[in-house]
């Protein structure tokens, strides 16, 4: 098998071992749809050389020194997301294979594999519908590569949509509202998103999605380059559903090498590369949340049916800069709603001065339990009462390229403004609910891969 063109799948072996490499060009050698094109010694010549080679499929092997192979093949997927990784690992342990997948790895073979087994799965790799992660930096590197004039008159937004959610009390479920609306979002054609994780002290979207970033906040602000958007892209962590997260700075007493101005020219940039930027805001009214408000195109303030919850929702919906919002930048949302409890939506309204804009009900198992296994809500628990309106809570959201795209005109200077206004998205179909509900669920992330495994051991 060959790529459509008829050339060979080109290949690019990463090992630190010699003879490895030598012995897999060799094998490979004799199959004329499968060409080696380059061999790195480490990690990180794995990445500058898949970024210049742009192979089809990268063989890893994981334990190198300098840069391992799972780091390589995270870093690979977010820069070079045409390139699909197969990882190559004497030890086929869980922990192993559990990073390697949610590093973006497409296969993984279990040294010594045989000549077969390796042409087979090059060519399963390279065939392999992309994933909602190589689809999510495709379109990010082409958002960012367009000049502000091609994006008017192309296909994307010109800039992307900042929603920021905000719980002014503690526990009111910011982060879980900002993680499924994030996922909700990429489930939108062609859309790429991207999650902050805006509680620079105690942040846990990492822990929330399963993921280890390599790089945090406080790094990707010290190198950060606005006119280098690929760069940003590498500094990110990706979630197997396409969204990708830019992580808090880990640490608590980092969070004041955070600063508000810095921040905001970094969400400048990054808005130019994703067309939704969800920041999970947490509950702490300080300079930066007052810029980010400024700057958020959507404003989600979440309260719940306690009194503290309300009486904090009510002073935040006074403070300025919250205020005068208009009617659309402004969503109240009742979260972990329960009828029993008395006070209803129209009732919550009426107490802060705003009209409730969504509900989304309780559900404490399906919350801790998506949270305490790091999969969204969305993804694990589809028949939790959360799911419809959590996928509604995204309508909110400006959605349609046109719409979006409207938002973007209002920012670009006049002389670069586009003649008209195309819209290559199609809308968003309402998910026909039975067939969803009739659907085996897909195994995500690593999980698919037990079959895998034990078959590969026998069991
Ligand atoms: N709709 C909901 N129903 C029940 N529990 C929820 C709901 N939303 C969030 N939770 C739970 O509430 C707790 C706090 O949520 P979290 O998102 O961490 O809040 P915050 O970020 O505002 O501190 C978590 O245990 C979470 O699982
Ligand atoms: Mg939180």
């Amino acid at each position: 098998m060959a790529d459509e063109s008829g050339s060979p799948i080109r290949i690019l072996i990463v090992d630190d071992n010699r003879i490895t490499r030598e012995n897999i060009a060799r094998l490979l050698d004799f199959e004329a749809d499968l060409q080696v094109i380059g061999e790195a010694e480490d990690g990180r010549e794995g990445v500058r050389m898949a970024h210049e080679l742009q192979p089809g499929v990268v063989l890893m092997d994981i334990n190198m020194p300098d840069m391992d192979g799972i780091e390589a093949c995270r870093q690979i997927c977010l820069s070079s997301p045409r390139s699909r990784v197969m990882m190559m690992s004497v030890q086929g342990d869980m922990e192993y294979l559990r990073g390697a997948m949610s590093a973006g790895a497409r296969e993984f073979l279990i040294k010594p594999f045989d000549y077969d087994e390796l042409t087979h799965t090059i060519r399963k790799v390279f065939a392999a519908d992309p994933s909602p992660v190589e689809r999510a930096v495709l379109a990010a590197q082409e958002m960012a590569a367009r000049t502000p004039a091609e994006a008017g008159v192309g296909h994307r937004v010109v800039q992307g949509i900042i929603v920021a959610v905000f719980g002014p009390k503690g526990g009111v479920g910011c982060s879980t509202i900002a993680v499924n609306l994030a996922v909700a979002l990429s489930d939108r054609p062609d859309a790429n998103v991207l999650l902050v994780d805006g509680n620079l002290d105690f942040g846990g979207l990492g822990v929330m999605l399963d993921l280890r970033p390599t790089h945090r906040m406080v790094e990707v602000l010290e190198r950060f380059d606005p006119d280098d958007p690929f760069l940003m892209q590498q500094l990110l962590v990706a979630h197997s559903s396409g969204v990708l997260l830019l992580a808090s700075p880990g640490k608590p007493e980092l969070a004041e090498l955070v600063q508000p101005g810095s921040f905001v020219e970094l969400l400048e940039s990054l808005r130019k590369a994703h067309d939704y930027i969800v920041i999970d805001m947490g509950s702490t009214w300080t300079e930066l949340t007052e810029r980010v408000v400024e700057l958020a195109d959507r404003m989600i303030i979440l309260v719940t049916q306690e009194v503290t919850a309300l009486k904090n929702g009510k002073l935040a919906l006074d403070l300025p800069g919250i205020k005068d919002s208009s009617p659309e930048k402004l969503v109240l949302l009742l979260n972990k709603y329960n009828r029993a409890w008395g006070i209803t939506p129209q009732a919550v309204g009426d107490f802060v001065g705003r009209p409730v804009a969504s509900v989304i009900p309780a559900d404490r198992p399906a919350a801790v339990l998506a949270a305490n296994r790091g999969e969204p809500l969305l993804l694990s628990t589809p028949g939790s009462g959360m799911v419809r309106p959590l996928r509604q809570l995204g309508d909110l959201v400006p959605g349609d390229g046109q719409a979006a795209r409207e938002h973007a005109l209002g920012v670009l200077p006049e002389a670069e403004r586009p003649p008209s206004i195309i819209s290559r998205r199609r809308p968003s179909p309402e998910p026909d609910r039975a067939e969803e509900k009739a659907a085996p669920r897909k195994r995500r992330g690593w999980r698919r891969w037990i079959p895998f495994l034990r078959w590969r051991r026998g069991d």
